[in-house]
């Protein structure tokens, strides 16, 4: 019997495992940098956690959710996303601390049943940030920037921030029945997602790609407009605030998101590269969802990137290539044990002594091959130096691979280490 991986995941092998190591390695960086702590949940949490923060309406909760039943009669869902679960946490723990402001950050797999397709998986990665406690639209500000940040970091700069309002509790429904009003009236030249929508969620209709939807959206009212006095200052001010930072931007007033808990701010960083799927990540404010949890009256904001997407748009620019610093070569049976304690000493590794920081990465073949078919495995692997065992009498020989040099060298492995870090480091 023949398996596969299951359909709309994905494996993430060597060589491009590298890649993925480099830009979890890089967000983290730049995570920690801007004070975000990272937070890891389970995959799965109760389904109504997601039901009533996602939204009941949502194509989400309505059609993607990985939900089952657990041999003690429990509901539980593979989370499709990261925010309800931090806020879960946050509340769960208090980590809060008494403070009036929390950075916290994750990283991981999430599961949402779509239809697969380029950028579109079942299984995805999301790295995700959260700053829950302000309220002012400088949060919004730096949120947004740790998210250009991120990108930048990873490399590539041709992306537009779009930012949008969706208002709060008082302008946002007038402004729903402004456009159930509107889009009653053409709900013949609407798709029939679309007449669905105007019925559970009318303001997804904004976001309806289909093309004979279009000059019915064109002619919208826009959320903007509609914006009471607090909305407008609040979006006005994280204009400011962007601009004062150098971040480019465009007010995208037809920008709504497939989560049902934003309020006021919303954005999304889209990249020329990723065609259809273009969004690479979003994210907006959610000042009712601590409170909807049971907790006390918590505005926050955040957003998730998506990972897979995040390197396909970076393509060749994300780095993160490996290759062995050395191979130690077995030129006789018996040098094979020695071999193996001299690829520990020159990892930095000892049988009694802690790790020691910078050691070499080495490999040693085990599959008692020639020298010459070991010489050739190590230069396919691109390694940079070959070491020969059993040493000659005037000590190890030495191949640097890059430079084409043979050099004997004295000495213990310990400092055999010491000399290979030095030249690899040259
Ligand atoms: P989202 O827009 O649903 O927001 O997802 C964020 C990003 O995850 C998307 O822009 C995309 O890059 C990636 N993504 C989503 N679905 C898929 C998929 N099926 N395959 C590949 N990538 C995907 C959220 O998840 C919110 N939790 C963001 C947020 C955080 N809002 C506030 N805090």
């Amino acid at each position: 019997m023949k398996f596969q991986a299951p359909k709309g995941t994905h494996d993430i092998l060597p060589g491009e495992s590298e890649r993925w190591e480099w830009l979890e390695a890089t967000a983290r960086d730049v995570l920690s940098r801007y004070g975000y702590r990272e937070v890891r949940t389970p995959m799965f949490e109760a389904t109504d956690l997601f039901v009533r923060s996602v939204g009941e309406s949502t194509d989400i909760v309505r059609k993607e959710l990985y939900t089952f039943e657990d041999k003690g009669g429990r509901s539980l869902t593979l989370r499709p996303e990261g925010t309800a679960p931090l806020v879960r946490a946050f509340l769960e723990h208090a980590l809060a601390h008494g403070q009036p402001i929390a950075r916290l950050c994750y990283l991981g797999p999430m599961f949402r049943y779509e239809r697969p397709q380029a950028g579109r998986f079942r299984q995805f990665w999301q790295i995700g940030a959260e700053l829950i406690g302000p309220g002012a639209a400088t949060a919004d500000a730096e949120m947004i920037d740790l998210f250009v940040a991120i990108i930048r970091g990873v490399g590539f700069q041709d992306v537009t921030v779009l930012v949008n309002s969706l208002g709060d509790a008082t302008c946002r429904p007038v402004y729903v029945e402004r456009i159930r009003d509107y889009f009653g009236k053409h709900v013949d030249s609407l798709c029939g997602d679309c007449k669905e929508r105007l019925k559970t969620n009318p303001l997804r209709i904004l976001d309806c790609k289909i093309p004979s939807c279009q000059p019915v959206l064109a002619g919208a009212p826009s959320m903007l407009d509609s914006l009471c006095d607090p909305c407008r200052e609040h979006f006005e001010s994280v204009q400011a605030a962007l601009r004062a930072l150098a971040i480019p931007f465009e007010v995208a007033p037809r920008l709504v998101r497939g989560l049902d808990y934003y309020t006021r701010t919303v954005f999304e960083v889209h990249a020329a590269t990723l065609g259809a799927q273009n969004a690479v990540g979003g994210g907006g404010r959610y000042d009712r969802l601590v409170k909807d949890f049971g907790g006390p009256e918590t505005p926050a904001i955040g957003f998730s990137i998506g990972m897979e997407r995040l390197l396909l748009s970076a393509g060749e620019a994300a780095g993160g290539a490996w290759a062995p610093d050395v191979c130690v070569i077995v030129r006789e049976e018996g040098a094979a044990f020695e071999a193996l304690a001299l690829a520990r000493a020159l990892r930095g590794l000892h049988d009694s002594r802690p790790a020691k920081a910078g050691g070499l990465r080495v490999v040693v073949d085990l599959a008692g091959r020639s020298a010459g078919a070991q010489m050739k495995w190590a230069s396919k692997l691109g390694t940079r130096f070959a070491v020969f065992l059993p040493k000659d009498p005037d000590g190890y020989s030495v191949r640097d691979m890059i430079a084409g040099t043979d050099e004997p060298k004295q000495g213990t492995p310990d400092s055999l280490q010491r000399w290979l870090l030095e030249r690899a480091a040259s």
